[in-house]
């Protein structure tokens, strides 16, 4: 085990405790190798006491960035969720890295960040340029495709309503969980592979609405009905429930980008980072049952 400082920012987030809970359980990190940021110190306050370095780093505040990063070997940069505002706000974070002689980077990108057309791919994109025009020697962007979560999280209405709207058509895509994309990132932050790589993290199976809609209505005892519509079509939809522009833009943009195949794939890089196999989408749905069927059931 080398004596490497290992810095992971978005600490406090869902990702960034599970990417420290493996570091130090997984991959056997002593407490005094890792440095955690968070915009607010005091909400990290149970690592500080497990002997973890803990700082304050806002993105938003660059002059206060490299202080931060200080005396740190590797970086994972997590991307942080104030869409808008990410290419500037990353740029910032990178260039710190740079200048504190950061040795090895890791940034937790989209699928196709450069090619696809969802709405705030661009941010992610700008921020894989603001990497690779930087000084920094060895870094690793982790492509991560969406997280299983996902569900839970922001389509909860699609459990409830047991109608999944979707202009995706055939479109498939390879998620994967949040936990096991943590790992990725523990594991590309503790390995850090020499030299310069983009990896495309996929989950084991490429799905296509259809198909995850069948595998919730066996694990879940649902009758989800999934609704084919045009682009147009499913815009109008989600306007006349009164959704936010952003979100409409969004929700239409994600099912142009599995339609384009974008998310689709069955790259290897998962198992060849972490030496372990993602868990399927049935398996996500097994051990998140009790949870989602009380979303389901609106509780
Ligand atoms: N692939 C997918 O399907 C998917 C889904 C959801 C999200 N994501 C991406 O993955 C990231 C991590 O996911 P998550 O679930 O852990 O999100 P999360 O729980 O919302 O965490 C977001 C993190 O961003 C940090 N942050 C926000 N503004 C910041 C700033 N100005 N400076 C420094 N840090 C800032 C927050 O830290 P503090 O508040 O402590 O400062 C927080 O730890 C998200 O931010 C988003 O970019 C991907």
């Amino acid at each position: 085990m080398s004596d490497r400082k290992l810095l992971i920012t978005g600490a406090s987030g869902k990702l960034g405790q599970q990417v420290i809970k493996y570091l130090l359980n997984d991959f056997n990190i002593p407490a005094n190798q890792l440095i955690a940021t968070s915009r607010n110190a005091a909400s990290l306050r149970e690592l500080a006491d497990k002997g973890v370095d803990v700082r304050e780093a806002d993105f938003s505040n660059p002059a206060s960035l490299e202080a931060a990063f200080a005396g740190a070997d590797n970086l994972l940069l997590i991307s942080i969720d104030a869409i808008g505002q990410r290419s500037e706000l990353h740029r910032n974070a990178v260039l710190a890295a740079q200048n504190v002689g950061i040795k090895h980077l890791t940034y937790t990108s989209m699928p196709a960040a450069d090619t696809s057309p969802v709405v705030f791919a661009f941010e992610h994109e700008a921020t894989e340029k603001a990497i690779t025009d930087s000084q920094i020697s060895n870094w690793t962007i982790l492509r991560n495709n969406w997280y299983f979560e996902n569900l839970a999280e922001f389509f909860a209405s699609t459990l409830q309503t047991q109608a999944w709207l979707t202009a995706a058509k055939e479109g498939k895509t390879a998620q994967l969980s949040r936990l096991d994309l943590a790992y990725a990132a523990a594991a590309s932050v503790a390995k850090a592979l020499n030299g310069k790589q983009t990896l495309t993290l996929n989950g084991p199976e490429s799905l296509t609405t259809e198909q995850m809609a069948a595998k919730i209505n066996q694990a879940l005892g649902l009758n989800i009905q999934v609704i084919h519509q045009s682009d147009e079509e499913l815009k109008a939809q989600l306007e006349s429930f009164g959704l936010p522009e952003g979100i409409v833009a969004l929700v239409t943009t994600m099912d142009q980008h599995a339609r384009g195949a974008f998310s689709d794939g069955s790259s290897q890089d998962f198992e060849v980072l972490t030496g372990r196999k993602p868990q399927d989408f049935s398996q996500w749905l097994e051990a998140n049952k009790a949870m989602l069927s009380q979303i389901a059931q609106g509780a």
